[in-house]
């Protein structure tokens, strides 16, 4: 291989996607190239049937041919026209700065799914178990063997459900995945997953057997009761397809010819848990030799909704907790048998039990976030989610292992409670004591990829990077939740829309945006509004206002800076343009949004701000004077938008938008001497964060957003909206010192105080515990809400210093801001881009500041060293030394 070369070939963000329909899939790279200022001047793309064809150098879908670009993200594939089910294999040649070719990369795949309605020959089915409104029914089988004489060359199945699915071919699962096919608005769309599945099948006696789960389209969602959502009984559609070495193929579809069981789940739902009684296992039941009782599956009638791919990362296992305390008898609950365990780490997921005792004990795990005062789990904020699992044993003399399949807790700590009684009985011998082998803790979470690392030298901060981050996993699953633990876990906008860059620092979370995205689009109402959350999911259809639909605009414009993911803005193109052009009809005469009596929702204030009066639970910022701040910002952006794709009329219309709303936001809310109608820290966050005032106003304004922070001893009062902003403006307006001074505050209210008392995840509130008071309102007390670790962002942009070029995205070109402060003495961060690894780190040693930054080939970035000078940087390693006050 040449010392430059193309590695880490992804498709449409996925290492070797199967059962994609992306017709036009994109091909992004790394440049691997160690010389200084590495840069790409030519690419060549190679698009084959078969790395054989490849190799012939005549590939048979597509040659780009040289092109003289330094592009390696989000390269167009358009070779010949792609069909189902075709399995392609692609390599990329680059040149280097020099004119020198490489080798060809190391070969990638890609693979179209079922692209046609008419590839589908699988039928629907579903059984005739069914819950009530309330209790969730056992979790059925639905299985068929088969026999194979031909020896097989390749096999896949395609898969999906309405309902959560679990298959499995000869004894094995057929993927590491969980809850699959995922939620989507099943009204408007339904994934399906293609898998490789040529290890499972064989030739000679083949079983496939899935569990099917009611998962979000039967169970509870939110604050809906079973069935209301989408449906009342879960239907599977499989579709395996065996590819003999003779060419030909053979199909097992699901059919009437499926028979069904019901499985030891006996009873299974996202909010409540999953019950499963061992006792009821079958040997062989996902295997050939089974020999129970079964009953012919029934036909379900065939969803209108379109099956689409899935194609982002799936739910998986991402990290394995064991406890950190030895087992202790639980105070504080009713049950004199019970153990807590603390895996020391607030995380979603499930446990896997490992336990010896008596057949038909029953186990019951009880899972909370906190402890009470008297050790007890702290329950109240679950609100009507039951979170509770149970299993009952057989009796394994050798220990017996199991874990849910079909629910996940957010929690930290687990209770296991059992009885030594089975209808009245003394059962014969006692359980086996739990110990801390009894339980591990299994973090379950869209599985994308950690790219973000932060540190330095204040442990506090890094304990806050750490809650950051696990507040991301906690919260990354299926759709950006605001919540995993009470009865919620709702795709709220308005969280995800300040959390986003945050998000896409940590984590490669493009492919899952461009999912959600989607899931916007199936939300979005005929004239335009987005709701408050996305899958819509009975709360309300209309547009949920200021900072929440703006999720809408603002999310993909997010991803498009991260991941210069240009497609993402065209596809969204014309459903944001509806829903700016509903905000611009909406505006009143004099360019306010949700104005008083404008007859719709006018949306959650600065939701949680510390300003609120007693009366309300609004912020003192007042909703018309949020509204239209945030309405400028948004057609700002809108106009941003239209711009790169070079909609020149569309963007005067935007910025004629914006135009609007910032005059009629000077008229209603702005003094001639720069002072708001509204004195809080919040309004002159949205004015300055969101260049409303005239030139002249910003510092006065400035000066006075200080004084309101001064009031408060330098301690926040800003909430879901306000707070990401602090740091942000007052870092722009030259004041570092100050974000240091109010981030780094250790009593409430600011982000030290939950670190300092013991949080490893985001609090919903500042004050969601207090050494004082103890407890907050257990209505609304998450221990694991990712919204004020949108702070995150700054860590990295400022402290670290690496920040995203808005002209030049995708880490194209790369502003390097290392910002001192807070007694700090040194700081690091390194991101994987979709160009490369840029790392950068900063210490302090007798008032010399040092600073180290990597940055990968095919990029520049400009350097603002503390002194004030600047440099411009190529790729590579450089080294930069200047004097510093102190810090
Ligand atoms: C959610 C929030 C959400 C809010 C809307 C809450 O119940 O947990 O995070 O944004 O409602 O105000």
């Amino acid at each position: 291989m040449t010392q430059h070369h193309a590695a880490r070939l992804r498709c449409e963000y996925l290492e070797n996607p199967i059962g994609i329909d992306e017709l036009h899939p994109r091909f992004s790279w790394w440049m691997i190239d160690l010389s200084p200022a590495a840069k790409q001047t030519a690419y060549r793309i190679r698009v084959a049937t078969s790395i054989g064809t490849l190799s012939t150098d005549k590939p048979d879908l597509w040659d780009s041919g040289k092109v003289e670009s330094s592009d390696q993200v989000g390269i167009v594939y358009a070779g010949k026209p792609l069909t189902s089910r075709t399995q392609a294999v692609w390599d990329v040649t680059i040149w280097d700065a020099n004119g020198n070719p490489s080798d060809p990369s190391q070969p990638a795949r890609f693979e179209m799914g079922l692209l046609e309605k008419s590839d589908w020959t699988a039928q629907w089915i579903e059984t005739p178990i069914e819950g009530t409104g309330v209790a969730a029914p056992p979790v059925p089988i639905l299985r068929r063997t088969f026999s194979i004489n031909k020896p097989i060359q390749s096999a896949r199945l395609y898969t999906t459900a309405l309902g959560v699915y679990d298959a499995h071919i000869n004894g094995q699962r057929v993927s590491d995945d969980y809850f699959r096919p995922g939620w989507t608005d099943y009204h408007k769309r339904i994934q399906y997953q293609t898998y490789d599945v040529a290890k499972q099948v064989a030739v000679g006696e083949n079983t496939i057997a899935t569990l099917l789960g009611d998962g979000w389209y039967v169970g509870r969602v939110a604050f809906n009761e079973r069935g209301v959502l989408y449906g009342t009984r879960p239907a599977l559609c499989q579709q395996l397809e065996i590819t003999h070495t003779d060419g030909s193929i053979t199909q097992i579809v699901t059919d009437e010819t499926w028979r069904y069981l019901e499985s030891p789940i006996r009873s299974s739902d996202m909010l409540d848990g999953e019950s499963y009684d061992a006792r009821m296992e079958l040997s062989d039941w996902n295997a050939a030799g089974f020999s129970g009782e079964s009953h012919p599956v029934l036909i379900a009638k065939a969803p209108d909704a379109p099956l689409v791919a899935q194609m982002n990362e799936s739910v998986r296992i991402v990290k394995e907790l064991t406890p950190v305390n030895d087992p202790k008898p639980a105070t504080g609950t009713w049950n004199s048998n019970a153990t807590i365990f603390d895996f020391g780490q607030n995380f979603s997921g499930i446990v896997r039990l490992q336990v010896k005792g008596p057949r038909g004990a029953t186990i019951r795990l009880r899972y909370a976030e906190m402890l009470k005062e008297n050790g007890g789990l702290y329950t109240e904020n679950l609100r009507a989610a039951r979170v509770t699992d149970h299993y009952t044993l057989k009796g394994d003399p050798n220990g017996e292992t199991w874990q849910p399949r079909f629910t996940f807790h957010g929690f930290r700590y687990v209770e296991l409670s059992f009885s030594n009684h089975w209808k009245d009985q003394k059962l014969a011998q006692p359980m086996q004591p739990f110990d801390k082998q009894s339980v591990c803790g299994l973090v379950l979470m869209s599985d994308t990829r950690v790219t973000g690392e932060f540190e330095c030298s204040h442990p506090l901060l890094n304990q806050l990077q750490s809650n950051i981050q696990w507040g991301q996993r906690g919260n990354f699953l299926e759709v950006p939740t605001d919540c995993p633990q009470r009865d919620e876990r709702l795709g709220w906008t308005g969280d995800a829309q300040v959390f986003a860059s945050t998000a896409a620092y940590n984590m490669d979370v493009a492919g899952f945006f461009t999912k959600w995205m989607r899931d916007c689009d199936d939300a979005e109402q005929p004239d335009g509004r987005v709701p408050r959350v996305v899958p819509e999911a009975g709360i309300g259809p209309d547009d949920a206002g200021p900072g929440w639909s703006d999720a809408r605009v603002i999310c993909p414009w997010t991803m498009y800076q991260a991941y210069a993911d240009h497609r993402m803005l065209e596809r969204h193109y014309e459903p944001m343009k509806r829903w700016i052009d509903w905000q611009a009809r909406s505006l009143n005469e004099a360019g306010i949004r949700c104005s008083e009596n404008c007859g719709y929702f006018t949306g959650y204030s600065d939701w949680l701000a510390l300003d609120s009066t007693w009366q309300s639970v609004w912020s003192a910022t007042p909703k018309d004077f949020i509204g239209t701040a945030y309405f400028a910002h948004s057609a700002g952006i809108m106009a941003d938008i239209a711009k790169v794709l070079g909609r020149a009329a569309d963007a005067k219309l935007f910025a004629n938008y914006r135009q609007k709303a910032v005059e009629g936001f000077n008229r209603e809310f702005v003094t001639a001497s720069g002072r708001l109608s509204v004195q809080t820290q919040a309004a002159y966050l949205f004015a300055l964060g969101f260049d409303l005032l005239p030139e002249n106003l910003r510092q006065p304004a400035f000066d006075r957003l200080l004084k309101l922070f001064e009031e408060r001893h330098w301690h926040l009062s800003t909430g879901f909206l306000g707070t990401p902003m602090i740091c942000p403006v007052l870092t722009r307006f030259g004041r570092a010192d100050i974000a240091y001074k109010i981030l780094l505050q250790e009593d409430y209210p600011g982000w030290l105080f939950p670190v300092k008392n013991g949080a490893t995840t985001m609090w919903e509130r500042w004050n969601s515990w207090t050494p004082d008071k103890g407890f907050g309102d257990a209505g609304m007390n998450s221990f694991n809400h990712y919204a004020y670790g949108a702070i995150g962002r700054w860590m990295y942009d400022n402290i670290a210093g690496i920040a995203i070029d808005p002209a030049q995205p995708g880490y194209s070109h790369i502003r390097l801001t290392p910002t001192p402060g807070g007694g700090l003495t040194h700081a690091r961060a390194a991101i994987d881009t979709v160009r490369g690894r840029v790392e950068a780190s900063w210490k302090i040693e007798n008032a010399q500041f040092n600073y180290t930054v990597t940055l990968p080939p095919n990029t520049t970035a400009t350097l603002f060293l503390p002194d004030g000078k600047s440099h411009q940087l190529q790729a590579g390693k450089h080294a930069y030394e200047c004097v510093v006050r102190d810090s």
